[in-house]
């Protein structure tokens, strides 16, 4: 039985990354009030957040000095932007401050809403600068298999994710997919972990000089990959990949979207994993994700070479109504201060190690065939057999099932493609709270386990 609220929103409703036809019967999962890890749903009932909403809540919720924060600017300046040469003092001080903890030099930086809007930014921007160097036939962008980075026309074709393109004529012909580097599915049999990176990094030259390094204006890659199944880079992708990229001297676009700002036990993903960009793209933890703002970090030359073709144009012809609204750049600059003055990267380093512990030690379950993460990003995948690394059929939902168990069990985590489940809670989790998230955790497993076997999947 649907409650009011569950009807009045199935009657108007149309949800994102949604069954819609299923849903007419299930209904939504109401989500009333947020306090800490965990939030509260219209009947009062508690569940911990593990994915602090869509990897992006990072102070958890009830953060009552980001709501001032919000409320005074509005009051001061409701609105402001940065067209023709406006600003205000919430844009100019964000700026400042990532450029203070960006790890590479930066020139300047976009604003923009979304993470998707950040990546399609990043492709125009990758195309101004190189028609300014005069290399007119660059328009081609690298991604990966199973990468996310959003939705809208451009970043969708970035995305290499088939629900993203099925049905919507995606993804544009400028968007080439190399390997995704999931080591536990497509490394060979007898094959290190470091020879299945050199191998990925080989492909990719191959690719290259397939379609012509002429023809290459960027590539983009997530540090960890998140949307596409939490799959964490193999020993020495990083650095193999981009020896082959500066070879042919081809930019990397950071998509930092999920591992900016203390995720991964570095500030940014990229430190993890030793390597530095020509641009970045952040979103969601920005500002805890209490208001919508991104941006994109652009290096000295990159600033340059734009700002000297938008001169030879007349304007630089982009730029969103809200592109570092007032309101957002103050509660995202705020955030940032917290980040700092809690020591929030000392505490993801001091709690990661019992997270990862906790997040491995699930391989002992039968239905856990591949655990991983870093920082507190974790990611399992739920196999039929562990020995042939086989998954359940994609009708038999059995990731679906996790989630719905574990929805039972009072806990919030995220289903994705291959039956693999995302754990990303906000950083201000402590170690009873991830105790708690994976004792809910296994008795959803359990509980699937038991409905598999009732149902003859196995
Ligand atoms: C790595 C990455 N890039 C880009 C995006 C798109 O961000 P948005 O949903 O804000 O458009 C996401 C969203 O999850 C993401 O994980």
């Amino acid at each position: 039985m649907l409650s009011n609220s569950q009807m009045r929103d199935v009657a108007s409703v149309l949800h994102p990354y949604t069954n819609l036809v299923k849903f007419r019967e299930a209904g939504p999962l109401v989500i009333e009030k947020g306090k800490g890890v965990r939030v509260f749903d219209e009947n009062g009932k508690d569940y911990i957040e593990a994915m602090a909403g869509l990897w992006c809540t990072a102070l958890g919720w009830g953060e009552t000095i980001l709501a001032d924060v919000a409320a005074t600017q509005m009051k001061k300046l409701a609105f402001g932007h940065l067209f023709g040469g406006k600003s205000h003092e919430p844009a100019i001080a964000l700026a400042e401050k990532l450029k203070e903890i960006v790890p590479f030099p930066v020139g300047k930086v976009f604003f923009a809403n979304s993470g998707s809007e950040a990546n399609d930014t990043q492709i125009k921007l990758a195309w101004y600068a190189a028609n300014a160097r005069g290399q007119t036939k660059k328009k081609k962008i690298l991604s990966r298999t199973k990468a996310y980075h959003g939705v809208t026309l451009a970043s969708a074709s970035l995305t290499g994710l088939p629900a993203n393109h099925r049905s919507f004529d995606l993804p544009f012909s400028f968007a080439i997919h190399a390997d995704c580097p999931h080591y536990y599915h497509f490394g060979h049999d007898g094959e290190s972990e470091t020879d299945f990176a050199k191998r990925m990094a080989a492909n990719l030259e191959a690719l290259i000089q397939k379609e012509g390094p002429d023809t290459i204006a960027a590539m983009i890659a997530e540090p960890i990959m998140g949307a596409g199944g939490v799959i964490v880079p193999p020993e020495g992708y990083f650095p193999a990949v981009t020896a082959v990229l500066a070879k042919y001297n081809i930019p990397l676009i950071d998509d930092e979207v999920i591992t900016g700002f203390c995720r991964t036990g570095e500030w940014f993903g990229c430190t993890s994993y030793g390597f530095q960009p020509e641009s970045m793209s952040i979103a969601k933890a920005l500002s805890s994700a209490y208001l919508p703002i991104s941006a994109v970090i652009l290096s000295n030359e990159l600033s340059a070479i734009i700002e000297e073709e938008s001169g030879k144009i007349g304007t630089f012809g982009h730029g969103f109504t809200y592109s570092g609204h007032p309101v957002s750049a103050a509660v995202a600059l705020k955030t940032l201060e917290i980040y700092q003055e809690r020591r929030i990267l000392d505490h993801v380093r001091a709690v990661a190690p019992h997270f990862q512990k906790r997040v491995r030690n699930l391989t002992e379950h039968p239905l856990i065939g591949e655990a991983v993460g870093r920082g507190l990003l974790g990611g399992v995948e739920i196999v039929k057999d562990k020995a042939t690394r086989k998954n359940f059929e994609p009708a038999q939902q059995v990731g679906a099932a996790v989630a719905r168990h574990a929805e039972e069990a009072g806990l919030i985590i995220r289903p994705m493609l291959n039956d693999r489940i995302a754990f990303c809670p906000p950083l201000v989790i402590d170690v009873p709270e991830i105790d708690e998230l994976f004792s809910r955790f296994e008795t959803a497993l359990n509980k699937t386990l038991d409905w598999a076997t009732r149902e003859k999947l196995l």
